[in-house]
């Protein structure tokens, strides 16, 4: 059976974290990679004649960079890799023959992850013109990832969902680290919040593989409507970490909003959290 991208030819603009990456993924799968150009070569690249030309620069340097590039023939889809951008991005492209889309991948590259199998599974946010969005299709299938369209309207919302899932996380687990720290407990506790988020994804992947909501693996007083808890939890908060209280608060309702939304009564939980202060 042939590579899925064999016969694939393209270009990549932005030899970044991401564009490394994508780059070393479609030749894994047997496209082509023809050129590369980094900051002060997108003048004199070429591409016309190739099927794609992938552009990974930062969201602020696109419109500047596809209008640089229009200037010259171009292949016959473009594809920027930002989340919070559409495809009219790379608008100056579409004006000048190519067909414009977008391929965000949902995940976290603080270095390039050149591995083919760091793709797998991953959701690839696609949108565009017809021909940009299939091949966009094609290449996050090819990957072993999940295509999915998010139309423009969406985006804006759709990024800061995957910052949520990402960031968001890691700041809870900073967070939860500092109140550690302030109570003088041992170093290890931080590692020990860390391993303790890792069972709640492992319980949350199970939850989703079975087809139940994800809200049914949160853990916690508020998830389980012990009021009690929560008072003596609301107590230390304001006695020790009146700074988290906010946090603590804002969670707190989320958690019960989500557990509500699976018909749960915590009108206990409710009422106890009336009388955080704001
Ligand atoms: N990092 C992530 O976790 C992640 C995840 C999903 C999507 N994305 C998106 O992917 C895109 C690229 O992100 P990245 O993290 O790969 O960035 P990056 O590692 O900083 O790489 C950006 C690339 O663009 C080049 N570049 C920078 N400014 C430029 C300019 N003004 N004109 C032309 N080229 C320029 C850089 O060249 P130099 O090396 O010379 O600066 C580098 O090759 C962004 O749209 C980002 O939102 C990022």
């Amino acid at each position: 059976m042939s590579a899925p991208l064999a016969g694939l030819r393209f270009s990549l603009a932005g030899p970044g974290k991401v564009g490394s990456s994508l780059a070393r993924w479609a030749t894994a799968a047997g496209a082509e990679l023809v050129a590369v150009a980094g900051r002060g070569a997108l003048e004199n690249l070429d591409t016309g004649g190739q099927d794609l030309l992938l552009l990974a620069l930062p969201d602020a340097a696109l419109p500047a960079a596809a209008a640089a590039l229009a200037r010259r023939p171009q292949a016959a889809v473009a594809l920027h890799t930002s989340g919070s951008l559409d495809a009219s991005a790379i608008e100056a492209l579409r004006q000048a023959g190519s067909a414009v889309g977008s391929l965000h991948p949902l995940k976290a590259f603080p270095e390039p992850l050149p591995e083919a199998a760091e793709a797998h599974g991953v959701f690839f946010a696609v949108d565009g013109d017809p021909a940009a969005r299939e091949l966009a299709a094609r290449l996050a299938v090819a990957w072993g990832g999940v295509p999915g369209e998010v139309p423009p309207a969406a985006r804006p919302l759709y990024h800061f969902a995957a910052t949520l899932a990402a960031g968001g996380v890691v700041t809870l687990l900073a967070a939860a680290g500092e109140m550690g720290r302030r109570l003088g407990l041992p170093e290890a506790v931080a590692r020990g919040y860390l391993e303790l988020a890792r069972g709640a994804m492992a319980a949350a992947t199970r939850a989703l593989d079975a087809g139940r909501p994800l809200a049914t693996a949160i853990t916690g007083p508020v998830a389980r409507g012990d009021a009690a808890t929560l008072r003596r939890q609301i107590a230390a908060l304001q006695a020790s970490a009146p700074d988290k209280l906010p946090l603590a608060r804002a969670l707190a309702r989320e958690t019960a909003h989500q557990r509500e939304e699976l018909g749960e009564d915590l009108a206990a939980v409710r009422e106890e959290l009336g009388g955080i202060e704001p």
